[in-house]
């Protein structure tokens, strides 16, 4: 019998969980238990891996102030993913874990010695999200006026790869010799300077951490426009992202994989996952009302504008709700989000384009209703798209006890049951996991 599975992720953030709701955890994850929690979960129903998203600011675009952001806890507080990721992959065995962390605030010799510390620290299943940012707020953060424009930042960020990479082969895999006799901890003709020289960065090396269990750690992407496309082929293990329907998926994953066969890459190295979020009841009408419920919550269409003016750097609250949006928006930000949102030359209003969303910003296609209906739309999607699988989310990532048991207890049993979720892992790091099928 063919094998029809197909992978899954998750995407969430370190910051409050959905604390306005009835079945919300408080408000205060900081100490991170509730993470850990979820985290074991996920490993219960056997995901690939879970993923941190990331930004550096509290956002102040949507009304022209941190009201927003900070009265409704969107996108802000947010603590930092690597070491949630460490205390995650710590209390579990098997699941994948990735943090997000931006080339533009990181020294290539620090992100490759935090990500091999935290790949050996999890045995061989860390993955890191390679993001350049998208905000002049968060430049600011970091001695800049504003972020170079994007093909600069992906430039910079290909030589920050090259350079990540001659850091994680600065020692030979057999360097560490551990000969107690001998008195030898490891070999120095094994490990060796790079000596990198290039036009942003000057890195002598070698790395001071050992060779991590997976050598270096999975690099997931999310690179919409032509540039990122063109690095995250020529890069990522997998690739996250959020299309706007089927054939969008389709077309998406193809160029992917014709961009990497260029690049001489095997596209089936490449996992693309898309963005989904899923309502689950106990019927299909219970399913919809949920969902029926979220859209027209006032508070659902402020959190959707209040993240998209964070990640677009557009004051979206400046917009008349009733009225279509007056013109074609750009940014130098995540440009893939706001395309699909806009819609542009649909007449829609702006807030039409918001319920349209459907689940926010982040879902690819609408799933709603009970675990078998939503497990069989998952798998009439996957077949037509060709792989390879979700990243499943809600639609402003926060997410509370009862839905994450939903997918891992209702939704993940109904794709087992049809062969399209794995049921054991059959690998001990994330790499051969994510290889498996
Ligand atoms: C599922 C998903 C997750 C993302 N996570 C982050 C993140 O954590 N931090 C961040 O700065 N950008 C994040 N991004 C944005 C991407 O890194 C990238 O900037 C965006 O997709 C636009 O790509 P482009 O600049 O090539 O158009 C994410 C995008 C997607 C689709």
């Amino acid at each position: 019998m063919a094998d029809k599975r197909f992978h899954l992720g998750w995407f969430m953030n370190f910051t409050p969980d959905e604390w306005r709701e009835p079945f919300g955890q408080g408000g205060r994850p900081w100490d991170g238990q509730f993470y850990v929690e979820m985290a074991k979960s996920l490993e219960r129903a056997c995901f690939d891996y879970i993923m941190i998203e990331d930004k550096l600011m509290v956002p102040q675009t949507y009304g022209g102030s941190a009201k927003a952001s900070l009265n409704h806890g969107m996108m802000v507080p947010k603590h930092d993913p690597a070491p949630l990721a460490v205390a995650m992959g710590m209390a579990t065995q098997r699941l994948g874990v990735i943090a997000t962390m931006s080339t533009m605030a990181y020294p290539p010799f620090l992100m490759a010695r935090l990500c091999s510390t935290i790949d050996s620290l999890t045995n061989g299943r860390f993955g890191w999200n390679v993001v350049t940012s998208a905000e002049d707020l968060m430049a600011k953060n970091f001695g800049m006026d504003r972020l170079p424009p994007r093909d600069q930042r992906y430039e910079m960020a290909d030589e920050y790869m090259e350079v990540m990479g001659k850091l994680f082969a600065s020692w030979d895999p057999d360097a560490v010799v551990l000969d107690r006799d001998a008195g030898i901890y490891a070999d120095e003709t094994k490990v060796r300077p790079i000596d990198f020289e290039g036009k942003y960065y000057k890195v002598r090396g070698p790395l001071n951490t050992v060779p991590s269990p997976q050598g270096r750690p999975i690099y997931v992407q999310a690179g919409a426009s032509p540039k990122g496309r063109d690095f995250a082929a020529t890069h990522a293990d997998s690739i996250v992202s959020v299309a706007s329907g089927v054939e969008e998926m389709r077309k998406f994953r193809a160029d992917i994989r014709e961009r990497a066969e260029k690049f001489g890459r095997d596209p089936d190295s490449i996992k693309v996952m898309f963005c989904v979020t899923p309502t689950l009841g106990e019927t299909d009408e219970e399913a919809r009302a949920k969902y029926e419920r979220m859209l027209n919550s006032p508070h659902f269409i402020v959190d959707t504008l209040a993240s998209l003016s964070a990640i677009t750097e557009i004051d979206f609250a400046q917009y008349d709700l009733d009225k279509p949006l007056p013109e074609k928006l750009v940014t130098n930000g995540e440009s893939g989000t706001l395309d699909k949102f806009q819609q542009w030359g649909s007449g829609k209003t702006l807030k039409e384009l918001v319920v349209a969303g459907g689940g926010g910003l982040v879902s690819s296609v609408e799933l709603v209703g009970t675990p078998d209906t939503v497990a069989d739309r998952m798998g009439e999607v996957m077949e037509e798209v060709g792989g390879d699988g979700f990243l499943i989310t809600t639609p402003v990532l926060r997410v509370s006890r009862r839905f994450i048991t939903e997918v891992t207890d209702g939704l993940v049993p109904a794709l087992q049951k049809r062969g399209l979720a794995r049921t054991a892992y059959a690998h001990e790091k994330l790499r051969d996991n994510l290889l498996d099928f």
